[in-house]
């Protein structure tokens, strides 16, 4: 029977069994693999001051005008429910001292962004990242991409393509925004409603509109690179020369420009066939972000997991239900078996072996369901009558065997074998 109102907000959503075991995967990878990068973790509040996202992610994009759940605390400040992790992980270094100037960190968890909910658009979602402090330096935004490629593929991810293009320096943002206006003055009318406010507000993001009008507009445009200084260009030579280095294939995508302001240079995203053509895997790039005075530079990236997720299911022949199976399943008849075989348990998990039972006192024919739920490859038997004759009947699962034999010799069998599927 399922209660009335169990739904969770609309685009926010509850993770459980059995579904949860590909996230603890996930997070799993994500620690192992930060750490072989040296990266460590930080957790920063979920909610900030809104001016830590206004100031870092810029006041005219989707993500601040639009898409930030913002309210007051009861002083009247501002606060905000963090739509990504970048600007928090500034905030955080910005109070570290000089050792802030490299800091090599990684973070995991729920971001919110008042998104119309759509496939592969949710209210709350959640992200990995990392931020590698420093400036810029085509070595440090190549290993960030070596990265993100290096844990994609050790989660089982085959089919991502990484799209690059440059944004530029912070000098040449005029030049490219003049270059663009210019190329699409005689269109305006070709390009939908919300490109025709960008052009006012945000005209970069008129470059990855994902409306088909503007695309064709926009495809018969030169990259941004050509309204770039040689510098700039030269950057993103540098990073593409590196990259082949470190054997990491890479699609220049000279239409590529990013949500977010904070970008200088480097910029890119993943696709993936499984998200269709709107949605990115991943994003990330190098940033220079002005907290009032001091300016915090780095490289980083995102993936959205809830994504990560659809494409893992697309990727791997296995799926991604991996829940660890229970090894025993102990099914009891009667009061006394019932509380010797808690017992039981309790001796073989503080031996390592993960074993299940039911304490409700159910029907033996609900329990043996119980255990082939559970994928137990061993049920152990024992009613009122076995505990009499100091005994237990294993049964294998798989095999559809079974045997009576005694405690001591049941309870060696099955930790041996539990540390084999360990091993
Ligand atoms: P972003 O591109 O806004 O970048 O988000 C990164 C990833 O988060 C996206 O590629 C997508 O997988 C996921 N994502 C974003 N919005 C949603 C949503 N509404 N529902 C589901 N998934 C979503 C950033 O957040 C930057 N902070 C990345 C970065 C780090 N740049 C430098 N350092």
């Amino acid at each position: 029977m399922t209660a009335k109102n169990a739904q969770p907000v609309q685009g926010m959503s509850d993770l459980g069994p059995p579904g949860i075991a590909i996230w603890q995967e996930i997070e799993e990878v994500t620690r192992r693999v930060m750490a072989l990068y040296d990266f460590s973790e930080v957790r920063t509040p979920i909610i900030e001051y809104t001016k830590v996202f206004s100031r870092s992610l810029g006041d005219t994009t989707d993500v601040v005008q639009k898409e930030m759940y913002t309210f007051e605390d009861r002083g009247g400040r501002s606060l905000s429910l963090r739509p990504e992790g970048t600007a928090s992980v500034m905030r955080y270094v910005s109070g570290l001292g000089p050792e802030g100037q490299t800091a090599r960190l990684y973070y995991i968890g729920p971001m919110f962004r008042c998104e119309r909910p759509q496939a592969g658009r949710k209210r709350q979602f959640h992200q990995f990242g990392m931020e590698a402090l420093g400036g810029p330096n085509p070595l440090a935004d190549a290993e960030a991409i070596a990265l993100q490629q290096h844990l994609f593929s050790a989660l089982g991810l085959r089919e991502t393509t990484v799209e690059i293009n440059t944004r530029g320096l912070p000098e040449d943002r005029e030049a490219v925004k003049k270059g663009i206006a210019n190329a699409l003055k005689p269109h305006m009318d070709e390009l939908c409603e919300d490109c025709r406010r960008r052009y006012e507000s945000n005209i970069l993001r008129v470059l990855d509109c994902k409306q088909e009008g503007c695309i064709r507009v926009v495809e018969s445009f030169p990259p941004v690179t050509d309204f770039m200084k040689a510098e700039s260009r030269e950057y993103l030579q540098e990073v593409l020369r590196i990259l082949e280095l470190l054997e990491i294939p890479v699609d220049v995508n000279p239409r590529l420009v990013r949500g977010l302001d904070y970008y200088v240079h480097t910029v890119w995203e993943n696709k993936h066939p499984a998200l269709g053509a709107q949605d990115a895997l991943s994003g990330g790039g190098r940033y220079a972000i002005d907290l009032g005075g001091k300016t915090i530079e780095g490289v980083g990236f995102a993936a959205g997991i809830e994504r990560l997720i659809t494409a893992l299911e697309h990727d791997r022949p296995e799926g991604v239900d991996t829940a660890p199976r229970a090894v025993v399943w102990i099914v009891s008849h009667g009061d006394k078996a019932m509380e010797e075989n808690l017992v039981l348990a309790q001796t073989l998990r503080m031996r390592g072996v993960h074993c299940g039972l039911d304490l409700g006192g159910r029907s033996m024919k609900a329990q043996m369901r119980e255990a082939n739920r559970a994928r137990a490859e061993f049920a152990v038997i024992r009613g009122d009558e076995e505990i009499e004759k100091g005994l237990v009947i294993l049964k294998n699962m798989n095999e559809g065997t079974q045997e009576e034999m005694e405690l001591p010799v049941l309870l060696e069998r099955l930790v041996t074998v539990s540390r084999a599927e360990v091993l």
